[in-house]
């Protein structure tokens, strides 16, 4: 059976590009037949984040996020990256067949000394973890986005020279990454790509008074509704693309561009958007709050996880051990 790895960063609060470019396809997954591991990246987290209690905050919201959203820890196994320290070993024996310039090529890498960020050496050896991550439960096939196929490059890379060393000890992965066509393009709420950064987005579980004040917040204009307009110039008909059925967009669309009368404003707009998130989002968000209201339960839940990562985990590290003399 195949084996798919999704590793997820706890960044907190996830905004809906968040759900639309990455949540969504981590949980279609399963619908596949394969076997699962979600797994939370808390470890590489720590190459930027250096608050315990906000790293700590953002494990707990991203597990309550996923399990609210749909990920059923029965079927698939959703654990810590932290509570499986085979992983860190395997990171040891990664550490030792991959060439410094390997490293110094990475973009991520490069990219965030570019920044002015002054690179620790997690920071540099990010790509190593990253590769132990998914060697360590012989994965193959691993979900990720663009900016993640280089460190998958890598990944193969050094599987590749250990097998060459030490005999066929890893299974080569490979990346999945999703077609442009179904990957949904979110902008902010000013018409910029939604990102935290920017301060432009709309929170997935976002309610009440605050989901109505982000959702006022997507730009508009001054045109008056009877005015006929090209819906593709409209920000909020973006956001709905996200939400409505392929019929009542088609409808909303037409009576934008005729105009008159029978033409919507940018407040029924607005009203309808909230409609939709409401009904996508409410009962997810429902849960999330028992979920984030019972620590213990999400703690039995990925130590569960946990225990059954590791069981795939030390098998793998023991064949490698035992294949490069360690035992
Ligand atoms: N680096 C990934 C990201 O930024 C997160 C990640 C860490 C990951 N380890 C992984 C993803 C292993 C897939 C497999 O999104």
């Amino acid at each position: 059976m195949v084996t798919i790895l999704s590793g997820i960063q706890p960044t907190g609060l996830p905004h809906l590009g968040n759900f639309f470019g990455a949540i969504r396809q981590h949980l279609a997954v399963q619908d596949e037949a394969a076997e699962r591991f979600y797994f939370i990246a808390d470890l590489h987290a720590l190459t930027s984040i250096t608050k315990p209690a906000e790293l700590r905050e953002n494990v707990r919201e991203v597990a309550a996020t996923y399990l609210a959203l749909g990920l059923d820890p029965e079927r698939s196994v959703f654990f810590r990256q932290s509570d499986v320290p085979e992983v860190t070993e395997l990171m040891w024996l990664l550490t030792t067949v991959v060439g410094m310039g390997l490293l110094e090529r990475a973009h991520s890498f490069k990219d965030k000394v570019s920044k002015g960020i002054k690179p620790n050496v997690g920071l540099f050896t990010y790509p190593v973890l990253m590769a132990a991550d998914i060697l360590a439960y012989d994965s193959n096939v691993v979900p990720v986005g663009k900016d993640q196929v280089q460190h998958l490059e890598m990944t193969q890379d050094m599987a590749q020279s250990f097998n060459a060393l030490y005999g066929e000890v890893f299974v080569r992965p490979e990346a999945r990454i999703p077609s442009s066509e179904r990957m949904a393009k979110v902008p902010g709420v000013d018409g910029q790509k939604m990102s935290k950064s920017y301060k432009n987005g709309i929170w997935v579980f976002e309610e009440g008074k605050a989901l109505q004040k982000a959702i006022n917040q997507i730009v508009t204009d001054s045109r008056a509704p009877e005015e006929p307009k090209d819906p593709d110039g409209v920000l909020l008909v973006e956001f709905l693309e996200l939400f409505l059925s392929a019929d009542e967009l088609a409808d909303w669309r037409a009576r934008l561009r005729r105009g008159g009368e029978d033409a919507p404003g940018y407040g029924h707009l607005k009203t309808r958007l909230r409609e939709a998130i409401e009904a996508a989002f409410g009962p997810a968000r429902a849960r999330r709050k028992e979920l984030l209201g019972d620590p213990a339960e999400l703690e039995r839940i990925l130590a569960r996880g946990a225990e059954r990562a590791r069981r795939r985990a030390a098998a793998v590290r023991d064949r490698a051990y035992a294949a490069c003399g360690l035992r």
